[in-house]
């Protein structure tokens, strides 16, 4: 998978990018990720990529020019056309089920903007899909952007040491994950369940599946309810 990121503050990758899962993604040559500055393609002496919203208000805007450079030219970085994605509070809330649809893709392409807001013409000229990930205001999409980066990558084939794991995880089934426990099996007076020390396979394989709808139904009720609704 090719990963192209537009931002004002490439920085802010680098540290997330360099470790863990996604610096072994790139590693491996499982994803190439590349950040390009919208900066760089300002035609301003100052380098100026916002301006005043036309008729008035606060804030700044994101300008269209630079923005529409810095997307052409990098669209001629690879030769995949790829997926358009505008980081933004107005988009599509992302969950588990968006990032494995994005993980079946060859390229992705993040807008990340700062400021108040991007000038329309960005969203409607770049037939870009808007992504949000959450009903929060962040200060610019770059944040947001990592988010889903990561939370595609671990489900790219290889990303992951142990390819079960990504399987188990909250949500994979529309559940939390059941509880685990790893030594000692006694710590400060808390014992791990005996169950999990019977070597039942079977029987622990029911046991957590209980304890995950158990907890699901006690912390988030909300994904039971979407889960009914989407098999209805
Ligand atoms: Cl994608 N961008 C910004 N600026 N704020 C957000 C967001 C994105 N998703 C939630 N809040």
């Amino acid at each position: 998978m090719r990963i192209d990121i537009l931002t004002l503050f490439p920085q802010v990758f680098e540290s997330p990018l360099s470790c863990s899962i996604l610096k072994r993604a790139q590693d491996n040559g499982l994803i190439d990720i590349a950040l390009t500055d919208i900066r760089d393609f300002s035609t301003d002496t100052y380098r100026k990529v916002d301006d005043k919203p036309y008729g008035g208000g606060p804030g700044m805007v994101m300008m269209p020019g630079p923005v529409f450079d810095c997307f052409e030219h990098v669209c001629k970085l690879a030769t995949e056309k790829g997926r358009v994605i505008l980081l933004t509070p107005q988009g599509q809330k992302f969950d588990q089920a968006k990032a494995r649809e994005l993980s079946g893709l060859k390229r992705l392409i993040f807008i990340a903007g700062k400021y108040e807001g991007f000038d329309e013409r960005i969203r409607t000229g770049l037939g870009a899909e808007q992504i949000s990930i959450g009903d929060y205001v962040l200060s610019g999409g770059e944040l947001a952007a990592m988010v889903i980066i990561d939370a595609v990558v671990r489900l790219l084939t290889g990303a992951l040491g142990d390819e079960a794991s990504a399987k188990d995880d909250s949500f994979s089934e529309g559940l939390l994950e059941y509880p685990q426990y790893t030594r000692p099996e006694v710590f400060r007076g808390m014992k791990v369940p005996d169950i999990l020390l019977s070597g039942d396979h079977a029987k622990i394989a029911e046991w957590r599946r209980a304890q995950a709808l158990e907890r699901t139904k006690k912390w988030r009720p909300d994904l039971l309810k979407e889960n009914e609704e989407r098999k209805s």
